[in-house]
């Protein structure tokens, strides 16, 4: 029997530590420039974390949430406040279904209980949801393994992934979800390397180069707008990217510009995979058209933050206030252009998602 490889620890650091009493987060609105921990101790601070994007990625939104119940507890925890700190974290961010997925997990377990028991109960139950996420990552990014395995074994040359967003472990508990098979090949000597595009306008693709760089595995940058280009030159063996939701039927939401990758593959007979655990499907969503998407502050498109020659942080303007932006944070990639999803059950083409790990199964 083989054993499924360990990523090196080393190259791993914490999204998220704790201490009974309050959270610690690493502050991603900082990376890649600067590396900023944040003490988390109330709810409304979990919350501002969610919203602002200090912490982002649909599984670690889910974990913070989670935690920032937790927090809420300990300053009041019968039915009221129960749930006035359920609707606060509830209303930071409306793609992601792990938010919902994670604050109606924690309901279930804590409204049966007296509320003197639910403050602990919050911190336990909280630990159990940031421990499992790192397991179903890990246990995802062995089936995306084999499929990099394969094409390793055939081209006998690096495997070249193209990724969007950040999908990595900043965006989790752990592993990451669509970086966890590349991790996962990594550890296991195969070698691997990532077409990251920008994603603009947070640019998480600089937070996916910054994840691989310090794992010393090869990434380059590219434009947004060069997936079609690189993908029709061959630059890819196959595109893996996370999720923020997936509805019964495989229609996949993730970060905004996924789509037109997912286009562009099919075109092009590359494989198309969404990386994601079961607790980014969404059951009771049919299909895509029932996923909100999420429209941020149309400022994060007038203005770039960068460090200057000073190496301090500044943020410019790159379009005048007046200029009229929208600013969806997501599409929805249809069923019918992803190959194939990777969750902790295994490999399901979109429609036999059901099949392979149905909706009980994700409670
Ligand atoms: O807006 P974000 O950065 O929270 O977006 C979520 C994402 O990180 C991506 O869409 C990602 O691919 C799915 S989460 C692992």
């Amino acid at each position: 029997m083989t054993r499924t490889p360990q990523p090196d620890p080393a190259h791993a650091l914490h999204t998220l530590r704790e201490d009974g009493h309050a959270v610690i987060i690493l502050d991603q609105t900082a990376l890649p420039h600067r590396f900023v921990e944040c003490r988390v101790e109330t709810v409304e601070a979990a919350a501002h974390a969610i919203r602002s994007m200090q912490v982002r990625g649909a599984p670690l939104i889910g974990i913070t949430a989670a935690y920032g119940l937790a927090l809420a507890l300990g300053r009041g925890a019968d039915d009221a406040a129960l749930e006035a700190a359920i609707a606060l974290l509830g209303a930071t961010r409306p793609t992601a279904v792990n938010l919902h997925w994670a604050l109606e997990r924690m309901r279930r377990h804590l409204a049966p209980l007296a509320p003197e028991v639910r403050r602990d109960a919050a911190w336990r139950e909280a630990r159990a949801i940031l421990t499992e996420d790192a397991a179903a990552n890990h246990a995802l990014g062995s089936h995306g393994l084999a499929l990099i395995q394969e094409l390793a074994g055939r081209l006998e040359r690096p495997v070249r992934v193209m990724t969007h967003c950040n999908a990595g472990w900043l965006a989790t508990a752990a592993y990451g979800t669509a970086l966890a098979p590349v991790y996962l090949a990594h550890a296991a000597g195969i070698a691997v390397e990532v077409l990251a595009s920008e994603t603009r306008p947070r640019n998480q693709g600089l937070l996916t180069a910054w994840e691989l760089e310090r794992a010393r595995i090869a990434v380059t940058l590219v434009a947004d707008n060069a997936a079609a280009l690189l993908l029709q030159q061959g630059a890819a063996d196959l595109v893996i990217v996370g999720a923020d939701r997936i509805a019964a039927n495989g229609d996949t939401a993730n970060k905004i510009g996924t789509c037109l990758k997912a286009l562009a593959a099919k075109d092009c007979g590359v494989p198309f995979y969404v990386a994601a655990p079961r607790s980014t499907i969404d059951w009771d969503c049919p299909d895509g058209a029932g996923i909100p998407i999420e429209r941020r502050d149309a400022a994060e498109l007038r203005r770039v933050t960068g460090l200057d020659a000073h190496d301090r942080l500044q943020t410019v303007d790159i379009a005048p206030e007046s200029l009229r932006a929208d600013n969806p944070a997501f599409d929805v990639t249809p069923a019918r252009l992803i190959t194939g999803i990777l969750c902790e059950c295994g490999i399901a083409a979109p429609g036999d998602l059901g099949a392979l790990c149905g909706r009980e199964a994700a409670r």
